[in-house]
Formats: structure tokens, C-alpha cells, sequence
């Protein structure tokens, strides 16, 4: 899960006066997000001159630049993402792609890209990318509270001018829900010890930040020597309640299908087992088309497969990519093309 890697790796050519050891960046400064597989992601977007493409999940715009240097001189990028700052960086970053009208950026959330990408003139596309969850340069801003590596106000919202902060999680869930929480979300096998503990404490004062919430799991669960912090799943759990992250993106395939021209593809990058499992399904079902129980005789619901999958199994990282970038680590890309078929409409 990218929760669990705190490595602040630079793209090539990002200025190295931010990157001294223990330093954070500067806000707005280049980003600091390795884009995970790269190759493999464009080689199966296989983009081309003239096309156009959305990318979900802006986040330091490198999925983004790739797709515009192989579809240049004249295919366009829409570029989504819930996190204000990271649209920011990327309009820093890329400003003759903005003014050319190449990348137009918009801030909102993926799983609203049907209207996002109407309203911008993307529809129909020829490529999407989502690549979920945090990226390197939330984790590495203090203040957004990502990480219990440092101390800071217990936030975690990707769209930080709305919606509840994990605080607001943490000292307001009875402790049955914030145990189920973890369990379900950080697959934490001491959530029930850790929700106790929350519960005790907020009784004196709210859990307010970080440092305060990776200390009091830390004395529920005793990490082992070379393994991950013991606080890395309760703020994973907490980061994809607090931007309801299944959800977004349960909401965001069909939409995804739909914004889709024949032959056009979509690709999704995950680093949680439930997120792959909702892919791989929703993958599965779109290429069965048919959703009829097995015992009845002939096809009733007249649905007809919509995509072809395109990766069998997920893609992972290799070696080389692994030793560079150890957020890769558990990334998993799965790819499938838009056929002819109608999707299916939205209730099913
Ligand atoms: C892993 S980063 C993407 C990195 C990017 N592909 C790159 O190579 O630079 C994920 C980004 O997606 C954004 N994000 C996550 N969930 C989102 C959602 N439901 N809607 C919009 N943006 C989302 C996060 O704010 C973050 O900036």
C-alpha cells in the first residue's frame, strides 16, 4: 500500500536543493513522486499523435507528461485530481502544456469524471489512467498529515477544502466502527486493542495529530525489527476512509467505460488487495457482459461484453524499477480496451 512507503524519490531533472537529507520540499516545489510503472502503463495506453486522454489521478503530472510526449505534437491531456496543491505543482511544472492547451487541468474527484470530462471537451477519450491512492508529495508535505513519520494535524483529505479530516474519523467513530475500520481497510489484526486505546484517550482531550495517534497505536502493537512501523495500517485504514477511496473508485469505472471510444483504453494502477479485487471484478464482468444466473436457459439482460482485458494476470514491477522506486513495490496495473458494446447503465 503507498501508505507504507515514506521514500521521497526525485523525478529526473527535479532541482536537488530541496532533497537534503531529512528535508522536506518546499510546497509547490517539483515534485518528488516516482511515476510507477511507467513503461508497461504506456505501452498498453499505446497513445498516438492526435489523441485524447484523461489521467484521474494528476498527482505530479508523470503518467500525465508521458502520455503528451507520446502522443505529440497535437494529442491533448485531461488532468483530474482532488488535491488542489497537486494540480498547482503541475501547472508549475508543465506551463507551456497549459497555455498550448495540450493538458487542461481540473480539480474534483475521479469518480465524478463523466461530467469533468464532458464540460472540458474529452469525451469520447482514447486512453484513461487512474493510479491510486497518496502520492509522494502528500506524503511528503507536513502539513496534510499523511504521514506518522511527522508530526502534524491529522488530516489526510487528498481535497483538503472539504470533507472530514481523519481527526474528525478518529474522535467521533464508536469504537466497534473505528475497530472495523482498521480491520477492513488497514487489515489491522490489532484493531480492536487499537480502537479501545483511542476510545480511552480521546475521553481526556480529541486526538488532534500525528505524532500523538502513531505513538498511542505504538503502544498497542510492537513492531518487529525490519518490518513496517506499527502505526503504517491504521493511517493507511484511516487514509482511505477519510476520502472514501473504494467508493471513488467503484463509482469511477463504469464512468471510465463509458468516456471510452472503441479500441480505446483504460488503465488502473492499485496498491491495496480490495483495490484490485474491484478492478479485476469489474474487469471480469465487462467482459462477460452477460449478467443472467447460469441456470437460466438463454440471456435475458441482452448486455454484451464491453471491454477485453488485456493483462491476465496484473503487471508488477521488476527489479530494476524496484530497486529505484520501493513505493512500486506492491503496484498492480491492469489494462483492458473498449469494445463496440453498449456499458451498462448506471443502476445495473
Ligand atoms: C499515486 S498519485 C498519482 C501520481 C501520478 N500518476 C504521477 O505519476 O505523478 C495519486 C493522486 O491521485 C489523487 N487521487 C486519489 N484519489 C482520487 C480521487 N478519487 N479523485 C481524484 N484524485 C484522486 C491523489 O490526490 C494523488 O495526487
Amino acid at each position: 500500500m503507498s501508505t507504507s512507503t515514506q521514500s521521497h524519490n526525485r523525478v529526473p531533472g527535479a532541482p536537488a536543493d530541496d532533497m537534503a537529507e531529512g528535508s522536506l520540499p518546499a510546497p509547490e516545489a517539483a515534485t518528488v513522486h516516482v511515476t510507477v510503472l511507467p513503461a508497461a502503463t504506456l505501452d498498453l495506453l499505446a497513445p498516438a499523435h492526435g489523441g485524447r486522454y484523461i489521467d484521474g489521478t494528476l498527482g505530479g503530472g508523470g503518467h500525465t507528461a508521458l502520455l503528451l510526449a507520446r502522443s505529440a505534437p497535437d494529442g491533448r491531456a485531461l488532468g483530474i485530481d482532488a488535491d488542489p496543491a497537486a494540480l498547482e505543482r503541475v501547472r508549475q511544472r508543465m506551463p507551456e502544456e497549459v497555455t498550448s492547451g495540450r493538458l487542461v487541468l481540473r480539480q474534483g474527484n475521479f469518480a465524478e469524471m463523466a461530467g469533468l470530462a464532458r464540460a472540458a471537451g474529452f469525451d469520447p477519450v482514447d486512453g484513461i489512467v487512474l493510479d491510486l491512492g497518496l502520492s509522494s508529495d502528500q506524503l511528503a508535505d507536513r502539513a496534510r498529515g499523511f504521514s506518522f513519520a511527522a508530526d502534524a494535524p491529522l488530516d489526510m483529505r487528498f481535497d483538503f477544502t472539504r470533507g472530514q479530516s481523519a481527526a474528525e474519523l478518529v474522535n467521533t467513530l464508536d469504537e466497534g466502527e473505528l475497530a472495523d475500520l482498521l480491520y477492513r481497510y488497514g487489515e489491522e489484526r490489532r484493531s480492536r486493542a487499537i480502537a479501545r486505546r483511542i476510545v480511552e484517550r480521546r475521553r481526556s482531550a480529541p486526538i488532534a495529530r500525528t505524532g500523538e495517534l502513531a505513538q498511542l497505536v505504538q503502544s498497542v502493537v510492537h513492531g518487529r525489527p525490519g518490518g513496517i512501523h506499527p502505526a503504517t495500517r491504521t493511517f493507511q485504514a484511516l487514509r482511505i476512509a477519510v476520502n472514501d477511496e473504494l467508493a471513488s473508485l467503484e463509482a469511477a469505472l463504469p464512468a471510465a467505460v463509458a468516456l471510452l471510444r472503441p479500441g480505446g483504453r483504460l488503465a488502473v494502477i492499485s496498491f491495496h488487495s480490495l483495490e484490485d479485487r474491484i478492478v479485476k471484478r469489474f474487469f471480469q464482468a465487462e467482459e462477460r457482459g452477460c449478467v443472467c444466473p447460469p441456470e437460466l436457459p438463454a440471456c435475458v439482460c441482452g448486455r454484451s461484453p464491453t471491454l477485453r482485458v488485456l493483462t491476465r494476470h496484473p503487471v508488477t514491477a521488476e527489479a530494476v524499477e524496484l530497486a529505484a522506486n520501493p513505493r512500486a513495490r506492491s503496484a498492480k496495473l491492469r489494462v483492458a480496451e473498449r469494445l463496440a458494446g453498449e456499458p451498462a447503465p448506471p443502476d445495473g
